[in-house]
């Protein structure tokens, strides 16, 4: 998809295993002006990237991916990340590329303890980059973060960042982090298709429309304020207005989700709007059309 769009320089943040693997020597073969970094953080997986890659006559270079706190996927910081390196220094068809190291648990709100927490993660991060320089192995790159701690590695020139809420914005993040005044990008627009009650109102906004996690409100109805979500099913949300006569049928809401990443995936355009509010473009959402074929 990135290669599709130009991009030159990619790191797929993922561990490649199964079919995966001889898809990825496609995609080096498919875009050979490109460069694609993949994640490794464990020997068997590694020594299959490389058989294939060599078999093919192409190589990549890899980043190590550590479990920084977020205990997702990743490798430690110490000798088993070291050995790991050097491992792929070792093997024909890949190269050391560098770290990789996603705190996405990170969530505290105050800028000053995020900043803390983010310098711990870094600290450990570079003084495993030193171990390595010292050993006479590459470390061209450090990749870290998410959109919470942006801020905090943005600080650092030796840091490659790699957010990726932060480009639309969500309200989750919104709320979490004050301090982030990131434009709200992409907004959901529903209609009231009925309503049970003088204070309550059903929106066609259901959970096949707007990401069902986490826990608690899907969205923020951004034109709406005061009503109440109360529940949501398949193609139904319903709010409740405690104040106030509900909206009538067919009045526009506009929802900020929750979570924008999943929501994107549910849909398979969006429209581009300008300043105005004109329509000025559909944009297909490639991510949706699940089976990429290579
Ligand atoms: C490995 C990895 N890198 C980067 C990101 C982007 O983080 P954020 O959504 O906080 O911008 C994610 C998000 O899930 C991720 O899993």
């Amino acid at each position: 998809m990135l290669a599709q769009s130009g991009a030159r320089d990619v790191v797929i943040a993922y561990q490649l295993v199964g079919p995966n693997v001889s898809r990825f020597v496609a995609l080096c073969t498919a875009y050979p002006e490109a460069t694609f970094r993949p994640l490794v953080d464990e020997p068997k997986a590694l020594a299959a990237l490389s058989e294939q890659l060599e078999a093919a006559g192409v190589s990549a270079e890899v980043l190590v991916d550590l479990d920084v706190g977020m205990k997702r996927t990743g490798i430690a910081p110490g000798p088993a990340a070291i050995a790991l390196y050097e491992e792929i220094q070792r093997l024909p068809g890949v190269t050391p590329g560098g770290l990789h190291a996603y705190d996405g648990h990170i969530r505290d709100k105050d800028l000053a303890d995020r900043n803390r927490a983010a310098d711990g993660v870094y600290d450990s991060v570079s003084e495993l980059r030193d171990q390595l320089v010292s050993r006479r192995l590459p470390v061209q790159r450090l990749v870290m973060g998410g959109t919470p701690t942006f801020p905090c590695h943005a600080r650092k020139p030796d840091v490659e960042l790699s957010p990726g809420t932060c480009f639309l914005h969500d309200w989750s993040y919104e709320r979490m982090f004050p301090d982030m005044r990131f434009q709200r990008a992409a907004l959901l627009l529903g209609r009231v298709i009925s309503r049970t009650g003088e204070h309550s109102c059903t929106v066609d906004i259901g959970h096949k429309a707007v990401a069902a996690d986490p826990e608690g409100a899907r969205g923020l109805a951004v034109n709406h304020q005061g009503l109440t979500p109360v529940k949501q099913s398949e193609e139904h949300w319903v709010f409740r207005a405690d104040d106030e006569p509900a909206p009538a049928v067919g009045e526009l809401f506009y929802v900020l989700p929750t979570h924008i990443g999943p929501t994107v995936a549910l849909h398979e355009f969006a429209y581009a709007i300008d300043r105005d509010g004109t329509i000025v473009g559909e944009w297909p959402i490639t991510a949706r059309r699940r089976r990429i074929r290579i």
